[in-house]
């Protein structure tokens, strides 16, 4: 790997709550990874990444939402104490979540919208893990009703959660098929 950039983009990696730690995420950090997003691509400059940062008691407040539409979506025949418990969990084990929204502005294909936002996510995932921070962008059906509880208006869309936390993972290579299978070379 021949630069720092390189290799953050081949060493970030999934790490979930099982490997975080108790360490709070300061201010200072959380704005590095929020800027690192504001900085990606778009198209016509509509920056249409929106987040909500969850910390602290908007954890408890977000883990019993997510519990609370669990139950409330899930057909009695598939429900389970124990997922809608462990929906709660995640918010509360990490030590913060960002809901990530799109804002649709209708001067783009939504797509595009959505895809600049992704690269916002990519940009977070990326800062995150320069600075030692872990997480991962979650994306459980109950992000589809979350849109009174964020607040949102009817152009925003949540598209995920993406939890955050010091960690005590260890780095890992990541697992894909080879590149050579997903390129065509046409000379
Ligand atoms: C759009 C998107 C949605 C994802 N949703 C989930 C999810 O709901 N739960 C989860 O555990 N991981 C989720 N992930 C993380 C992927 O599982 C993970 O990136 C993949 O397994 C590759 O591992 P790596 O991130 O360590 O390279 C999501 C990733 C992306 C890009």
């Amino acid at each position: 790997m021949t630069n720092d950039v390189l290799k953050a983009i081949h060493y970030r990696r999934t790490v979930n709550q099982n490997s975080f730690t108790d360490q709070d995420i300061s201010k200072e950090d959380l704005l590095t990874i929020l800027e690192a997003a504001n900085a990606a691509p778009t198209h016509k400059r509509t920056q249409p990444w929106r987040f909500v940062v969850f910390q602290k008691d908007g954890l408890t407040r977000l883990g019993a939402e997510l519990s609370r539409i669990y139950k409330t979506i899930t057909p009695a025949e598939k429900y389970s104490e124990a997922t809608e418990v462990n929906m709660g969990k995640k918010a509360t084990t990490a030590n913060v979540a960002i809901a990530i929204v799109v804002n649709y502005t209708g001067d783009l294909p939504e797509w595009e919208e959505l895809a600049a936002t992704s690269c916002a996510v990519q940009n977070l995932w990326l800062a995150a893990h320069s600075i030692g921070i872990g997480g991962y962008w979650a994306t459980p059906g109950m992000i589809n009703h979350l849109g009174e509880f964020l607040g949102l208006e009817p152009n925003q869309k949540c598209v995920g959660l993406f939890y955050l936390g010091h960690h005590e993972s260890e780095p890992r290579e990541p697992v894909r098929s080879s590149i050579e299978e997903k390129v065509r070379w046409e000379q």
